[in-house]
């Protein structure tokens, strides 16, 4: 039988990433954050000049990535800073959109599940990479929290930020995800919906695995 896979999805600054992380912590799972690999394509698509279909596919293919705690490499470059800011972060959402480049990343996102587990992040998790996840959560959070999170987070790195502008920046990036043609922001069927506008990351986190240990006991 295959690794167990917890599959979190939601939009953009949903806190996915911080959550989906301190639950593979806490249970000592692999962690994959889809989104990354979509960003590093974008890099490169922009440092490439480029959105044919063909050669984002071919990116997507041939990147040299790696992950290694929390620090994301190109080959033996460290590209974390790059990848995270907000242009890089508009440009995946764009190419997200390409199926060639979708279908290139598949293989890519499946390699991570190993055993004792994987705890997965991004848009599509429990719909299309790992519809036969143990757990499917989708995170949300209202557009004024998510805005004022990823403000919060850019400030604290340094990095100059505009709360109107981020907030329409998401808002685009929501509605470019909520309705291209191939996997959608939707929550999966059988996922289980998260509000964490009210709740500390600490509270969503401890849910979560509270979730996961329900269903372990409910299946043995
Ligand atoms: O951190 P944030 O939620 O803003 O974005 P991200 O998870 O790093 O993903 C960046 C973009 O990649 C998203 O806006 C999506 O368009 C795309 N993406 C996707 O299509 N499928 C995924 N599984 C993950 C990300």
């Amino acid at each position: 039988m295959s690794a167990p896979v917890i599959a979190i999805d939601g939009p953009s600054a949903s806190g996915k990433g911080t959550i989906a992380s301190r639950v593979a912590k806490r249970l000592g799972f692999h962690y994959l954050e889809s989104g990354a690999l979509y960003r590093v394509v974008a890099l490169l698509s922009l440092r490439e000049d480029t959105l044919d279909e063909k050669r984002l596919a071919a990116l997507a293919e041939e990147m040299e990535v790696s992950f290694d705690d929390g620090d994301i490499l190109l080959a033996d470059e460290s590209i974390s800073d790059k990848v995270r800011s907000e242009l890089v972060g508009s440009r995946a959402s764009e190419v997200a959109k390409v199926p060639a480049l979708r279908q290139a990343l598949l293989k890519r996102q499946r390699s991570f599940r190993r055993p004792p587990g994987l705890v997965a992040d991004g848009r599509d998790m429990g719909t299309v990479v790992f519809p036969d996840a143990q757990l499917k959560v989708f995170l949300t959070a209202s557009a004024e929290i998510r805005a004022g999170r990823r403000y919060k987070q850019l400030i604290e790195k340094g990095i100059d930020a505009n709360l109107r502008a981020l907030s329409r920046n998401l808002r685009e990036r929501d509605e470019r995800d909520a309705k291209r043609a191939v996997a959608p922001l939707v929550p999966a069927p059988d996922s289980q919906v998260l509000d964490s506008s009210a709740l500390s990351i600490d509270e969503v986190a401890e849910r979560i695995v509270g979730w996961w240990q329900e269903r372990k006991g409910g299946r043995t």
